[in-house]
Formats: C-alpha cells, sequence, structure tokens
C-alpha cells in the first residue's frame, strides 16, 4: 500500500475532534431530554390533585352531600291546626370538597297538618328552581318566577304552569307525640321525574 493510501485510509477509520464533539453534543441533547421529561412528569403529579379539587369544588353533585337520615325539623304545635301550610327551615348535618358543617341550614320545607298527619313539600319550585310562595289566602302555592301554580297538596292545578311535576313530597314521621322528623332531599329541576340530587 502506497503512503498515499496508508493516510486516506487512517482518515477513515481513526475519531476525528468533529466527532467527537458530535457525540457531546448528542449526549447533551439526550440529558437535556430526560430532564424536560422528569420535570413534566413531576408538574403532573403536582397538578392532579390540584385539578381534582378544583372538579369537586366546581361540580354541584359533589360539593355537597346532605346525610339521608330524617331530620328533626318542628314541634306539631307550630304548624296551623287549619291545613294551611307554614314553612319552615331545615338544618342537618353536611359536607362539602374541604369541610363538614354542623347542624347548618340546608333548605326550607312547607308543612302541613290534618288531624295527626303531617305532609311536608320541598319549597323549591321543580321548573327551574326557585322557592315557590304560598297564596295570600292560603288556597295555594304560587311560583313568582313563572308563575306555576300548585294545590295545597303540591299537585300542579294550572294546565298552564311551566313546572314538569308536581311540588316534591318529602318522608315524615311524628315521633314522641310532637316532634316533625323530615327526609330532607333536594331533586334535579326540569323534569318530569323525581330524581335526587
Ligand atoms: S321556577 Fe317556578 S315557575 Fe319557573
Amino acid at each position: 500500500m502506497s503512503e498515499d493510501s496508508l493516510e486516506e485510509s487512517r482518515a477513515e477509520t481513526e475519531p476525528t475532534l468533529s466527532d467527537g464533539l458530535d457525540r457531546v453534543v448528542e449526549k447533551e441533547r439526550r440529558d437535556f431530554l430526560v430532564g424536560v421529561s422528569a420535570v413534566a412528569a413531576g408538574t403532573l403529579a403536582m397538578l392532579a390533585p390540584i385539578g381534582a379539587a378544583v372538579v369537586s369544588l366546581l361540580d354541584p353533585l359533589r360539593r355537597e352531600k346532605l346525610s339521608s337520615e330524617m331530620v328533626l325539623v318542628a314541634r306539631t304545635s307550630a304548624i296551623p291546626e287549619d291545613g294551611s301550610p307554614r314553612k319552615f327551615t331545615v338544618t342537618a348535618d353536611r359536607t362539602d370538597a374541604w369541610a363538614a358543617y354542623d347542624d347548618s341550614p340546608v333548605g326550607a320545607v312547607y308543612l302541613r297538618r290534618s288531624g295527626d298527619e303531617v305532609r311536608a313539600l320541598n319549597v323549591v319550585c321543580p321548573h327551574a328552581g326557585c322557592f315557590v310562595g304560598v297564596a295570600k289566602d292560603n288556597s295555594r302555592f304560587s311560583c313568582p318566577c313563572h308563575l306555576s301554580s300548585f294545590d295545597l297538596d303540591g299537585a300542579v292545578d294550572d294546565p298552564t304552569s311551566p313546572s314538569p311535576r308536581d311540588m316534591d313530597t318529602l318522608d315524615v314521621e311524628v315521633r314522641n307525640g310532637d316532634e316533625v322528623w323530615v327526609r330532607f332531599q333536594n331533586f334535579l329541576p326540569g323534569r318530569a321525574e323525581k330524581t335526587p340530587v
């Protein structure tokens, strides 16, 4: 082999300064990508619980959970004997995404008495969730928002009422002679069927 051929062969097989630089650049690029991946994974791990808390806060169905236990709402002596409705605030233990609250207001009911029997209606209008009022002469319920009208048993009494269902009845028990206990629940508005929230 001639001297020139030998030199050309060496030039092809021996590492050059350029090769070394290429390897260093490639290693740094790989290290950089590994670092970026680690930071991204760490950030996602930190954001996951924050995202869950935000979803929980924004979702009204998760935000507040009422107990399904019956709660003491009134004494029978506080309900008119003539069958006219009276409104009572309902308090109960509840929880949301952040804390538990003892005995705080969760809604309101109309109670009516007929002899020893007591009936309860949720005050929330099944149309769009306004509070239903009582007519001045106590003859019926009327919603001020879109004029749904209900008789004293909570049944829709006007065919033009926009409410898709009657007012929502609630379970009632009279205990210890005069304690009125109600299983308080809210239901989704705008539906023909009662769907508990
Ligand atoms: S919310 Fe009661 S009539 Fe619309």
